[in-house]
């Protein structure tokens, strides 16, 4: 078997090599790879987080995932919205924080009433804010016009994971339907890269029936679809969800945990130059877990900014962290623990994706 230290030098992995990078599965080996990944974020992005104020401002959705402890089919779940006004309180925080822009976070709506609303509070947002305050929308699946319409209004990035790009898969952990076609969710990516947002995408690590050659082809499929963004962390389940009867087949959190590691530092060294967000989920199975994920190649974090009173009612898994905390609360603790790892928070500093730049000029 090829030794990891000789993968490691390799200037282009694999199908292979990737699998075999995935399956690591010796301590020493796991360190290779993780030290390998943080030099490459060292020497393209510096020993810089980028911090993103996330929103959840809406529980309602209209799907119904076999996985997310929100869905539509949950009626234990209280069911809550934030008005624009203590939306707003939220950015005004966010901006006292010196933090450069915010992520609006919701269940998947598209009444027209919604889009109406989200483009006009799109439209406040702009006009509290310095101009170049950054707005990310994570709204799900939104037809072209949509995503136009709220690129229009100023949103400036877009985060909608793919959860996985094996259709196969894709097919087992969402119900059997029009409202979850894998084609869909495709074919809004490709949407949003076409409306001109910086495009994140994202897959959950260690889903019951999943393989690390499923995962080797995530990595693949968000390079070869050029992403600008990734935010990648373990499944974990919510007893309230049809997935949960799969517990079973899952591999231990601490192995889902180093595997989601190990899927960071791959894809560092596969893409050096986008955002990659070191998830809450990491921080939910180990309290160190989002510094873990910096030190293997992340390089944003997205604090949750959520009012303490709606916390609890955004539980997309059981055992999320900081669900009894104020926003400054979190800030804080989140600043000491980026310190304790050597690495400096970007305040001021809008941090785009290099690739996404590049990618702009390149055009
Ligand atoms: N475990 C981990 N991540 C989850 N998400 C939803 N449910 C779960 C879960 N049970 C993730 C999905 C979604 C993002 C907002 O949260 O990847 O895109
Ligand atoms: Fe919430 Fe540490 S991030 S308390």
């Amino acid at each position: 078997m090829i030794a990891v230290s000789e993968i490691l030098e390799k200037q282009v992995l694999s199908r292979q090599d990737i699998i075999r990078l995935l399956s690591i599965t010796d301590k020493g080996d796991q360190e290779l790879l993780i030290k390998k990944a943080y030099s490459i974020k060292e020497s393209t992005i510096g020993r810089k987080v980028y911090l993103r104020g996330l929103i959840e401002f809406s529980n309602y959705c209209r799907k119904d995932c076999y996985y997310c402890g929100i869905r539509s089919g949950n009626n234990k779940v209280t069911r809550y919205s934030l008005s624009d006004e203590e939306i707003l309180r939220v950015v005004e925080l966010a901006q006292k924080k010196q933090l450069t822009g915010i992520v609006l976070q919701s269940g998947e709506l598209n009444s027209e009433d919604f889009i109406k609303r989200i483009t006009a509070l799109i439209t406040k947002i702009k006009s509290a804010t310095d101009p170049e305050f950054r707005i990310t929308l994570s709204l799900g699946e939104q037809s072209l016009e949509t995503y136009q319409r709220w690129f229009n209004a100023g949103a400036q990035r877009y985060l909608l994971r793919i959860e996985t790009s094996s259709e196969e898969l894709y097919r087992k952990i969402h119900p059997d339907n029009e409202l979850h076609s894998f084609n869909v969710r495709l074919r809004c990516l490709e949407y949003i890269q076409k409306a001109g947002y910086m495009a994140g995408t994202g897959v959950m690590i260690g889903l019951p029936f999943q393989t690390i050659e499923n995962l080797a082809d995530d990595l693949l499929f968000i390079k070869e679809r050029d992403f600008d963004m990734v935010g990648m962390g373990p499944y974990l389940e919510h007893a309230d969800t049809p997935l949960y009867n799969h517990k079973d087949l899952l591999m231990p959190v601490t192995e889902r945990f180093n595997l989601s590691i190990r899927m960071i530092a791959v894809l560092r060294i596969m893409m050096p130059d986008i955002n990659i967000a070191s998830t809450t989920a990491l921080q939910s199975i180990v309290p160190s877990g989002r510094e873990a994920g910096l030190k293997a190649g992340a390089n944003v974090v997205m604090p949750n900014l959520t009012p303490l009173k709606y916390r609890r009612s955004y539980l997309l898994y059981d055992n999320k962290p900081c669900i009894d905390k104020e926003a400054d609360d979190c800030l804080e603790c989140l600043e000491r623990r980026i310190k304790m790892i050597g690495e400096e928070i970007a305040y001021n500093d809008y941090g785009d994706s290099i690739h996404f730049i590049n990618r702009i000029l390149i055009k």
